[in-house]
């Protein structure tokens, strides 16, 4: 079996991505241009494996180990070209289970054998990555060293470094994604039985949670997010800077037409919406994507 690939990697926070791109300009990077990329991370034992799905570009499954670490590490990888990248993520999935979806745009460029990412990373922000990639023979002694002179450029101080991957960065173990979920286990849906919790932080950081609830006569049910939100109004508060909705279905759960309305009354703008699934992936979206060009309060007043 053929040795895996290496690199020496690094991943930050990139508060200012227009000077990076100029800084790595100003040093001869060659650019490559701009790449819409998906990437399906699965749930696996060791390491970490995750479909690649490229725009422009094709599709590839990476198997990598990478130790997590806010500094530049070895990353050990395989790249396995995919035909048919649909029918492999729904096999995957099926035995393996998704852990989380990341999507980004990424912007190429090319700097001694160095892979500079400024990575727009939907839901997470502006990051950017340093992949030296080493030759079969390589001690690495070279890539560590271009790597570190791009550090010192870029000036990527310690605080700034992200120790694990952008899947960690989506899973992690959000307090109110937590909530959300156990508040799911409560619900009363014995009519559709697709239980749903929400849960809302309010601008004072509070958390509020709701279920479903259904009733006999049907139309009476009330969703999770109604719910959460007459909790959260009841307790005194009136806006909402971060959603989580998550259900047992094997989706991740969108808020329905009336809640998205629900949720445009007291959501500050750009607040996280986290689209969770059970498996425990998540999507992060915002009102603002899920009910462009709404009606709210500002136009009665
Ligand atoms: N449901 C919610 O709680 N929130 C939504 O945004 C979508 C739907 C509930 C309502 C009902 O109890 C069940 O899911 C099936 O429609």
């Amino acid at each position: 079996m053929a040795a895996p690939r290496r690199n020496i990697e690094l991943k930050a926070f990139d508060p200012d991505p227009e000077r990076s791109l100029a800084v790595v300009l100003g040093l001869g990077a060659r650019d490559r241009g701009v790449i819409r990329q998906r990437d399906t991370y699965f749930r696996v034992n060791s390491g970490r494996l995750k479909l690649r799905e490229e725009e422009p570009g094709g599709a590839t499954l990476v198997q990598y180990d990478r130790v997590d670490a806010d500094e530049a590490r070895e990353s050990r990888y395989r790249l396995i070209p995919v035909d048919d990248p649909g029918e492999l993520c729904r096999a995957l999935e099926a035995s393996l289970g998704v852990l989380a979806i990341v999507e980004k745009e990424r912007h190429l460029l090319l700097w001694q054998n160095v892979r500079i990412h400024l990575d727009r990373v939907d839901g997470l922000g502006d990051f950017l990555e340093l992949e030296g990639v080493a030759t079969a023979d390589s001690d690495l002694a070279e890539e560590l060293d271009r790597v570190a002179r791009l550090t010192e450029a870029l000036d990527l101080v310690p605080e700034r470094m992200l120790r694990n991957s952008y899947s960690d960065q989506v899973v992690g173990s959000d307090a109110l994604v937590d909530a959300a979920r156990a508040v799911m286990e409560r619900a009363h849906a014995p009519y559709s039985k697709f239980r749903v919790g929400a849960a809302l932080r309010a601008d004072d950081g509070s958390i509020h949670v709701g279920a479903n609830v259904e009733n006999a006569a049907y139309p009476q049910g009330q969703c999770a997010e109604a719910s959460a939100i007459g909790a959260l109004v009841a307790s005194g508060c009136r806006r909402i800077t971060e959603v989580a909705v998550i259900s047992d279905g094997e989706d991740f759960c969108v808020p329905c037409g009336g809640c998205r309305q629900r949720l445009r009354e007291f959501i500050v703008p750009g607040a996280e919406i986290h689209l969770c699934a059970n498996s425990g992936a998540r999507q992060t979206t915002t009102l603002d994507a899920l009910l462009p060009r709404s009606f709210g309060p500002e136009f009665l007043s």
